[in-house]
């Protein structure tokens, strides 16, 4: 019988067979896989292990905070906190093009990565050892995908780490291999992974980056956080966490429309909700929301964050649409 304390104890058995007493690193990026695969990973080699999280100022409010204090707390790794969000918004500056920006976030991260990589390893050869395992959160669909066979990892987002350069040739460990997105979970609660990160919501590697219609800037990215926790808390209040797949909100950052909030008469953005049902995000429908709780959302947003005087809808499935908006 498939139970979540059998596959931690199998592959804690498998971990310190493959590891020795060799380093490990790996990059968290606030998912459920690269999270639970940490978490294996550090109950069976402990602080052999060496956490790298890269802040690049595209989470979600909230979001850093749970890696580096909650999932820390609870479950001791090591980790090293990259504050990168000055160098992502100075690399995004002007750019509106969301495959630029993309490929920005992209290459940007692994270079934060690495560097962060190599110290980690300097680190390791001043105490006599060498980091010589790289893990990561490859779960079974992915393998299918890439056609199996060992070592064939396929380097799926953003978040996880493609060419390192020559002198950081890492093996790889990945615990998930085996497992299914719901197999994962079990095991992340098993393993005291908070509940936040376990049910976390897909969310894209280039964060608020491209959910941001237009320029990322600053004072675009706070609005679209503001809005966007209040989308969150008031979905999470209503119970629909679980039957909703994902539900992005854009902050449409080129556009304005007049509104009157307060005093008077505002010219500010809209924010888009963009819910969504859907099994593999491959096609997905748009989520039928009850009205109050729409309302709510609305209300809120426009009364709490000043810079948004317009809340909308997407009543658009995929295809046609894409479930994000870049
Ligand atoms: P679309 O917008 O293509 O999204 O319907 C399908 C799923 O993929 C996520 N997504 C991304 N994930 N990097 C990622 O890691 C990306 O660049 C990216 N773009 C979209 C999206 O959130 C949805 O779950």
């Amino acid at each position: 019988d498939w139970n979540p304390g059998n596959v931690v104890a199998e592959q804690v058995e498998r971990i310190r067979a493959q590891v020795g007493d060799a380093r490990v690193i790996c990059g968290l990026s606030g998912g459920v896989d690269s999270s639970v695969a940490a978490a294996l990973v550090q109950r069976a080699v402990g602080d052999q292990l060496t956490c790298v999280f890269v802040d690049h100022g595209l989470l979600r409010q909230g979001e850093a905070e749970q890696v580096e204090k909650d999932f820390v707390d609870a479950t001791g790794v090591q980790l090293k906190v990259v504050d990168a969000r000055e160098r992502f918004l100075h690399a995004l500056a002007g750019v509106s093009d969301p495959e630029t920006k993309r490929k920005i976030i992209g290459r940007e991260f692994i270079r934060v990565f690495e560097d962060a990589a190599r110290e980690v390893v300097e680190d390791a050869g001043a105490h006599g050892e060498t980091v010589r395992f790289l893990v990561q959160g490859t779960l079974y669909p992915d393998v299918v995908e890439s056609g199996g066979g060992e070592g064939a990892a396929n380097i799926k987002s953003h978040h996880n780490v493609g060419g390192l350069p020559d002198d950081l040739q890492f093996e790889l460990v990945e615990p998930l291999r085996t497992l299914f997105k719901d197999e994962v979970r079990a095991v992340g609660l098993e393993l005291g992974v908070p509940e936040v990160i376990v049910w976390r919501q897909p969310f894209p590697g280039p964060g608020l980056g491209i959910r941001i219609v237009g320029e990322v800037t600053a004072e675009r990215l706070e609005t679209l956080r503001a809005a966007d926790a209040i989308a969150r808390e008031e979905l999470t209040r209503a119970g629909l966490d679980r039957e909703i797949w994902q539900c992005p909100v854009v902050l449409l950052g080129d556009v304005r429309s007049v509104g009157v909030q307060g005093d008077g008469r505002t010219y500010g953005h809209p924010v888009v909700l963009r819910p969504v049902s859907s099994e593999d995000a491959m096609t997905a429908d748009w989520t039928r929301l009850p009205y109050d709780v729409l309302a709510t959302i609305s209300t809120r947003i426009t009364n709490e964050v000043p810079e948004v005087n317009r809340v909308v809808l997407d009543v658009t499935s995929k295809p046609p649409g894409t479930i994000e908006w870049e």
